[in-house]
């Protein structure tokens, strides 16, 4: 077989591979939607939340309009409590590929919030749009982490920051149960290679903060 014919085979497996995760976390998210706020599971996921929400409360009162980017919002948790902040001048986004976590997030946001269902690898925004663009608990979903990282840093404006939260359980033993036992994990990073990633992106004055037993929190300066 000619080397054309080993790329077009090479390209067809990756987007057959590429269409069947984001089939699969349609219907995972699509099927929790109804019940993702259940309390004592929100009691965890708002662990993920913390280290966003400490940033925004830190920053000092301004008058400049502040756009931030909420991607794979869910069912709009996040969005809720930096709602909840009340800053000044915010403009709030938020983004899911499963359009019933939209549903719910629409549901009970108020009608400033502006949600798409929409995915992180394509993401329908100009360049430098935001000061934020977020992920909490989402990143192991996306099937390819380097294009998600690099459309975040695309829609970030010059300065802007962006944050990752996702799970880190100290182990890579137990990352890889993750990437097999859960529905559309693509990938469980470890600290170092989060760090990468970042570097790879193109992003700055990288930081990272163990948030508790199972988090890590990320974020890059563009
Ligand atoms: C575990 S939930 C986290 C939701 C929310 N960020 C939170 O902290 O509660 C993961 C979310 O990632 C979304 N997701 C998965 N793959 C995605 C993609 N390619 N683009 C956008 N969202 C995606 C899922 O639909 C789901 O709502």
């Amino acid at each position: 077989m000619d080397e054309t014919k080993k790329d077009l085979m090479r390209s067809k497996k990756m987007n057959q591979k590429k269409e069947r995760i984001t089939r699969q976390n349609r219907w995972f998210f699509d099927s929790w939607a109804e019940h993702y706020d259940f309390l004592p599971f929100q009691f965890w996921m708002k662990k993920f939340h913390l280290p966003v929400l400490e940033e925004l409360t830190s920053l000092p009162k301004q008058n400049k309009k502040i756009k931030i980017l909420d991607l794979s919002c869910g069912s709009g948790e996040l969005l809720r409590e930096i709602e909840k902040i009340k800053m000044r001048n915010v403009e709030l986004y938020g983004i899911d590929v499963s359009s019933k976590m939209i549903d719910v997030a629409k549901k009970k946001l108020s009608p400033a919030i502006r949600l798409k269902m929409m995915d992180v690898h394509h993401l329908d925004f100009p360049k430098n749009c935001f000061d934020y663009v977020i992920s909490t608990e989402a990143f192991h979903h996306y099937h390819n982490q380097r294009k998600a990282l690099f459309e975040m840093g695309r829609v970030c404006k010059k300065s802007g920051r962006v944050i990752v939260v996702d799970i880190n359980f100290f182990s890579n033993a137990i990352h890889r149960m993750f990437e097999i036992f859960e529905p559309g994990c693509v990938r469980v990073n470890s600290q170092k290679e989060m760090f990468k990633l970042f570097q790879k992106a193109g992003l700055q004055k990288i930081e990272q903060q163990r948030g508790f037993l199972f988090s890590v929190a990320t974020s890059g300066i563009k």
